[in-house]
C-alpha cells in the first residue's frame, strides 16, 4: 500500500510527534487516581494513529514515557509499565491489520526484560507494515539519547571504523534511536504546557510547535485533523529568506 494518500495532501506533514501530556490532571479533575488518566490516554493513540494515513501522515512519533518520569512514585511509574505491556497485548493484532509499522525509541537496559521481550516482538511483527510508522518513546529522554550516540560514535572511532575529521552533521544522526525516520515536521504537545520536556532535542531543530490546552484523554482524531490541517498555512524557512 502507498505510503502517501494520494489527495493533495502535500503540503501537510509527513512526520508528526506527539507530546502525549496531562493524563495526570484528566484523572484528578475527575477525582479518580492517576492512573486512570494514563489508561485513558492509552486508549486515545490507536484513533491517532488510524487519522494518519488521510492525512498523509507516514509517520506518527509519541512520547510515552520520559527518562525523568522515573521519579514519580514507584506506584505510578509500576503502573505504567503495566499499561504498556497491556497496550502491547491488546493493540499488537490490530496494529499489525492496519499495516502499521511499530518502533520503540529509549533507553531499553533499565526496562524490564519481559517488556523489552514485548517490544522486539512488535516490531519484529509489524517489520514489513508500510501504510503509517508509529514509533513510541518509552524511557526515552533526548539528552540521553545524544549520549548515548555519542558513545557508540566514540567506539567506531576507537575502533577505527570512523575518521573523527569525517564526523558533521549527518554523521551523529545515523547514530541515534531515530536513524530510519525523518525529522518531524510538526511537533504537538497537549495539555497547556509550553516546553519541550527532553523530547527529540536534535530532531526537531526545525520542526513546528503545536501547543494546545486540550489535555491528552481529550484529544480526539478531530481535533489532530484540525491541528495537522493548520499545519499547511505555516511558512517555514529554515533560515533563508523567502521571496
Ligand atoms: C503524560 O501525562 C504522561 C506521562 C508523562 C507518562 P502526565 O502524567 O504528565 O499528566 P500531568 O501533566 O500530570 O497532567
Ligand atoms: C513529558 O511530560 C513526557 C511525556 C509526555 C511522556 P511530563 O509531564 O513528564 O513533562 P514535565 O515534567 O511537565 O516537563
Ligand atoms: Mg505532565
Amino acid at each position: 500500500m502507498a505510503l502517501r494518500s494520494t489527495d493533495g495532501k502535500d503540503d501537510g506533514p509527513r512526520h508528526v510527534a506527539i507530546i502525549m501530556d496531562g493524563n495526570g490532571r484528566w484523572a484528578t479533575q475527575r477525582g479518580r487516581p492517576r492512573l486512570f488518566g494514563h489508561q485513558a490516554g492509552a486508549r486515545r493513540v490507536r484513533e491517532i494513529v488510524e487519522a494518519c494515513p488521510d492525512l498523509g501522515v507516514d509517520y506518527l512519533t509519541v512520547f510515552a514515557f520520559s527518562t525523568e518520569n522515573w521519579k514519580r512514585t514507584q506506584s505510578e511509574v509500576a503502573g505504567l509499565m503495566s499499561l504498556f505491556r497491556r497496550y502491547i497485548t491488546r493493540e499488537g493484532k490490530s496494529l499489525k491489520a492496519n499495516d502499521v509499522c511499530v518502533r520503540f525509541i529509549g533507553d531499553r537496559v533499565r526496562l524490564d526484560k519481559k517488556l523489552v521481550s514485548m517490544m522486539d516482538e512488535l516490531e519484529a511483527l509489524t517489520a514489513n507494515c508500510q501504510t503509517v510508522n508509529l514509533t513510541i518513546a518509552i524511557n526515552y529522554g533526548g539528552r540521553d539519547e545524544v549520549a548515548r550516540a555519542t558513545k557508540r560514535l566514540a567506539r567506531d572511532v576507537a575502533d577505527g571504523k570512523l575518521d573523527p575529521d569525517a564526523v558533521d552533521e549527518e554523521t551523529l544522526p545515523k547514530y541515534l534511536d531515530t536513524c530510519v525516520l525523518p525529522d518531524p515536521d510538526l511537533v504537538i504537545r497537549t495539555s497547556g504546557e509550553a516546553r519541550i520536556s527532553n523530547f527529540l532535542l536534535w530532531q526537531s531543530a526545525y520542526s513546528e510547535y503545536e501547543f494546545i490546552d486540550t489535555l491528552w484523554p481529550d484529544f480526539t482524531a478531530e481535533e489532530f485533523r484540525s491541528v495537522v490541517g493548520g499545519f499547511g498555512t505555516r511558512e517555514r524557512r529554515f533560515g533563508a529568506v523567502v521571496a
